[in-house]
């Protein structure tokens, strides 16, 4: 209890249940942030908010496309005039396109590209100029293992990811005068409804766990993704800035 106890955080995409955004923005309200939950499905972001005042927890609720630059500005105003600060931000909403380069059209790939990574550079940039008043703050960028290494079908949504992946890097050396902290965090194979879409689109009911594919031979839970998320959210991790966090079960070691 209370690993972020008195901080505020704003958490993107936070409505889908199974989701990695609603359950960060639990792990976070449980462990004492006040959360701006937000999401393009205002129904889904108001469900998490109310369970984490259930909970006895602080949180809010607000539509957000993270693709639109006046309503980043708004819901760092909003989450200012609400809880006082802006401590923590976690870019976590996001689409994959998952298509060969062959089937990717150019409006598939642009709209990759603005959902997955100018969401994050406007998040980033708006949440940096705020985090600068209140004496500095963390950034969470959700990367992937496709940001890491190449998978077929991940033209664009790797793309994306690998851009996340060193644009965090960027924020970590131009913040860090600051004492703004940014890291990425590249999840496997974790369930969520994201994941259920991908491997429906494969054909198949259950992700592929073999070994030979993912060493601990299972499928990640989305707490498995937010106990990452809150380490880097917390004081805990007061000196790791830059850094890319593989929460993969081995995927990538192979
Ligand atoms: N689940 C995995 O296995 C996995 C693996 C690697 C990376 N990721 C990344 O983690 C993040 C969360 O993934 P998830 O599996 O929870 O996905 P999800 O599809 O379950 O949830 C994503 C949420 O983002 C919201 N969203 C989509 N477009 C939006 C927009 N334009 N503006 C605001 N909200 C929007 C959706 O409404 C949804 O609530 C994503 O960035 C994803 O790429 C997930």
């Amino acid at each position: 209890m209370g690993r972020v106890t008195g901080k505020v955080a704003i958490v993107t995409g936070g409505a889908s249940n199974p989701g990695l955004g609603r359950t960060t923005a639990l792990t976070l309200g449980r462990e004492g942030a006040s959360v701006v939950v937000t999401d393009v499905n205002l129904e889904g972001a108001e469900k998490t908010a109310a369970e984490i005042r259930a909970a006895g927890g602080n949180a809010i609720a607000m539509a957000q496309d993270v693709t639109n630059e006046s309503r980043w500005q708004e819901i760092i105003a909003t989450t200012v005039s609400t809880y006082g600060k802006l401590d923590i931000l976690v870019n976590n909403a996001g689409i994959a396109v998952l298509k060969t380069i062959a089937d990717l059209t150019l409006a598939d790939f642009q709209r990759q590209i603005d959902v997955n990574l100018t969401s994050v550079f406007l998040g980033c940039k708006y949440g940096m100029v705020q985090m600068k008043k209140n004496g500095g703050g963390t950034i969470v960028n959700l990367s992937s293992v496709a940001g890491l290494v190449g998978m077929a079908t991940c033209g664009a949504y790797s793309a994306s990811k690998g851009g996340v992946r060193l644009m965090t890097k960027v924020i970590a050396v131009e913040g860090g005068a600051d004492n703004i902290r940014c890291n990425s965090v590249h999840p496997g194979v974790i369930w969520t409804n994201m994941q259920a879409a991908a491997v429906a689109g494969q054909g198949r009911q259950q992700p592929e766990t073999g070994q030979m594919r993912i060493p601990l031979g299972r499928v990640g839970q989305p707490e498995d993704i937010a106990n990452c998320i809150l380490y880097l959210s917390s004081d805990e991790s007061n000196y790791v800035t830059g850094a890319e966090f593989t929460v993969d079960a081995g995927m990538t070691a192979i």
